[in-house]
């Protein structure tokens, strides 16, 4: 049976409390914490850096970091962020100019791996790189920004991505994992699981609320159904 996870966005959190919201979320259930790295480079936004993400280790327990680096060029930050307690480092193939070495400077501190695949950029860029990879990041929206609304033919992509992993699992026994983020809410979550995704990044949608337990609740709900 699948095990779902769910990963609260810091994107919408409240910055001037960190911390707290951090601690907040892992004692609401979180199964990861997912922190989005802009650069106003690669994305038209900046949010914060690997120094933020290790004053934030402690408060996470357990819980595994998830970090989504939205920065041009990625090399550098991932070695910081390798440095800084990350446990899972994704990246933009865009982002990078040698995909291959940067996957490999992920693996090689021993760390998770992934992919992110925007909306417009096909599947078949994770091809070649298939046993470097730990996950791969369907983005639901164009990235930059938490509250935007989820791109419904995101669906289909996810469909066909999980068949390509489910073949890949077959034939190597290695499951590959597939997050979905941007617009996810209590109300489509079904729908993004019965297409796939295992694990759910999610915003507004825990933050904008103020029961976090009570929302992450609801979207297990669904998920178990
Ligand atoms: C967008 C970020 C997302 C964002 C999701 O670039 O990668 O993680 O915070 O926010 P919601 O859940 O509000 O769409
Ligand atoms: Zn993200």
């Amino acid at each position: 049976m699948t095990h779902f996870r769910i990963a609260p966005s810091l994107l919408s959190a409240d910055f001037a409390r960190l911390g707290e919201e951090v601690k907040a979320v892992v004692a609401a259930g979180a199964d990861l914490i997912h922190f989005d790295v802009m650069d106003n480079h690669y994305v038209p936004n900046l949010t914060f850096g690997a120094m933020v993400c290790q004053a934030l280790k402690p408060y996470c327990g357990d819980i595994l970091m998830d970090v989504h680096l939205m920065v041009e060029p990625v090399d550098d930050l991932i070695q910081s962020f390798n440095q800084a307690g990350a446990d899972i480092i994704t990246f933009h193939p865009e982002a990078s100019r040698h995909v291959d070495r940067s996957l490999s400077l992920i693996k090689s501190a021993g760390k998770q791996a992934g992919l992110v695949l925007n909306p417009a950029t096909p599947i078949y860029v994770i091809e070649n790189v298939l046993d470097k990879l730990d996950m791969v990041l369907i983005m639901s929206v164009n990235p930059g920004f938490g509250g935007q609304s989820f791109i419904p033919n995101t669906i289909n992509k996810i469909k066909q991505l999980k068949s390509i992993l489910d073949e890949y699992e077959s034939q190597t026994g290695k499951r590959i994992r597939i997050e979905v983020d941007g617009g996810v809410k209590v109300d489509n979550i079904g729908e993004i699981a019965a297409a796939g995704a295992d694990t759910f990044v999610a915003g507004s949608a825990i933050f904008g609320q103020p029961d976090y337990a009570q929302v992450m609740e609801q979207m297990r709900q669904e998920l178990a159904k």
